[in-house]
């Protein structure tokens, strides 16, 4: 019990150094370094950073790839930020398999009390890894951050928790999701309960279905050895796209603490039911068999679109509909409300029923919200959709990109930012049908939006909608 409180203080420590093993891979090129980066020149980078990794590298060389893949990423360098960035950089060259390489880190990070120790490296390394440094010493106090997937299955994902638990509490253990990072995600959750013309109709009693999108007009490109034996409905959707279905069916969180944000959230992916094979469409795009680590005989789904119910009061009988897919014609994710049909109106004379209300939210390429509206329009004989919309970078700009979200909550111990294992089974869980009686995946050419069968899943409920705004 005491020891319990102690190590609950010590979480809560910000990070005195932030190891990063794989720094020098491809996550690191194109996301690690830029963030980190802005994080220093917002002030809030606090502490030295050691990199590990097997890359007979020099610190020199180290910090010259810091300062090209910052660039590359598009990133202005001022150099007095970049040399105070640098200044932090050390690296430990070592295999991941071997004891000595943990002795060294351990020698560069003497007198840590709160190491946070961030897995830029395959999944099946991470339970090596954590076991080596929980035997050289290092995981008492701190945290431990792991990069997505986390398992490919419920059962995996028990398993590698199981192994993880051997060497660090569930507590140390942050598990990246960027969705978890993204300012639209957080956007969803505020405007629904900080504004009472929403919540009141946010419901089955006025909602008639939900839809989210995700599409992405590039397809899997030099990526095809991760994605093939992946998938969209693990890439993506079980994870992503799932944090948006809680964002968007919680119930109000009654505290800000990670615990009860996250029970939250458990408690509506409990009431989502199974979801059935009969509902779920997979598409790959026309020439995805040709790429580079794709099998000649693959039936990877590179687009997915599936139905959800929630068995709760809120939600019972209102489809959740979701979509994701790459080589879709354009790229943009959101989140959409689709309202009840009014009556018939006996007072106006319309060539068509009045459409329903839709709300929107638009999480990417940039945060938005549209409302659109049925209504009398002076150049047009008939009453149409208006649109009311609002891109937030218009009024106080983009906030921090999703990483920099990320690390910066790990580094200061918020783990309200990455998921808890309950919400990584029950996600897993509710996809498992899907996983283990897969329909037969079906072509598509790339540019349009998926194939056919997907238009089937939502009818009865009007059509795919959207994407509203423009990328
Ligand atoms: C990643 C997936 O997790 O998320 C990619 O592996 C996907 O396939 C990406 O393209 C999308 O994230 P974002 O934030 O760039 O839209």
């Amino acid at each position: 019990m005491a020891r319990g409180h102690h190590q609950e203080g010590l979480r809560q420590q910000p990070a005195d150094v932030l190891v990063v093993f794989g720094i020098t891979g491809d996550l690191a090129r194109v996301m690690t370094f830029r963030s980190l980066y802005r994080l220093e020149s917002r002030g809030l980078l606090r502490c030295p950073i050691v990199g590990v990794a097997v890359d007979d590298w020099t610190i020199d060389h180290l910090r010259e790839h810091a300062r090209e893949s910052i660039a590359a990423a598009g990133e202005p360098l001022d150099a007095a930020v970049f040399d105070r960035f640098a200044a932090r950089l050390s690296y430990v060259q070592g295999d991941f398999a071997d004891a000595s390489t943990y002795e060294r880190v351990g020698a560069m990070i003497k007198g840590a009390d709160t190491p946070v120790f961030y897995l830029e490296i395959p999944p099946s390394l991470f339970g090596a890894v954590v076991g080596s440094l929980a035997e050289a010493g290092l995981t008492k106090t701190g945290r431990v951050v792991v990069e997505k997937p986390f398992g490919h299955d419920v059962d995996s994902a028990r398993r590698l928790a199981e192994e993880l638990h051997q060497y660090v509490e569930e507590s140390q253990l942050y598990r990246v999701d960027h969705y978890l990072g993204k300012m639209g995600l957080e956007e969803i959750l505020f405007l629904r309960f900080a504004n009472t013309m929403l919540e009141p109709v946010w419901n089955r009693n006025y909602v008639e279905s939900v839809q989210i999108t995700m599409a992405e007009r590039f397809g899997v490109e030099d990526r095809g050895h991760f994605y093939d034996p992946v998938g969209a409905l693990r890439d993506v959707v079980v994870n992503h796209l799932m944090q948006v279905v809680a964002a968007a069916a919680i119930e109000p969180p009654a505290g800000g603490d990670p615990q009860t944000l996250m029970d939250a959230q458990v408690a509506v992916f409990r009431a989502v039911a199974d979801a059935d094979p009969a509902h779920y469409v997979r598409g790959q795009y026309d020439g995805y068999l040709g790429i580079d680590g794709v099998a000649t005989d693959s039936t990877t789904e590179t687009y997915a679109a599936l139905r959800l119910e929630i068995e709760n009061w809120r939600w019972s009988g209102v489809p959740f509909f979701i979509r994701a897919g790459k080589c879709l014609p354009a790229t943009q994710t959101e989140l959409g409300l689709v309202f009840k049909h009014p009556p018939r109106l006996g007072f106006a004379r319309l060539e068509r029923n009045p459409e329903p209300d839709q709300l929107v939210i638009k999480l990417d390429p940039s945060t938005g919200v549209q409302i659109l509206l049925d209504a009398y329009r002076a150049d047009a004989s008939a009453a149409e959709l208006i649109t009311l919309d609002m891109e937030f970078a218009e009024e106080g700009g983009e906030g921090a990109t999703p990483y920099e979200v990320l690390l910066h909550a790990a580094m200061v111990g918020n783990s309200t930012r990455f998921t808890r294992q309950d919400g990584v089974e029950e996600t897993w869980r509710i996809m498992q049908p899907l996983l283990d009686a897969p329909p037969p995946v079906q072509g598509y050419p790339p540019g349009s939006w998926g194939p056919e069968a997907a238009t089937a899943l939502v009818a009865g409920h009007g059509r795919w909608y959207g994407p509203w705004l423009g990328s």
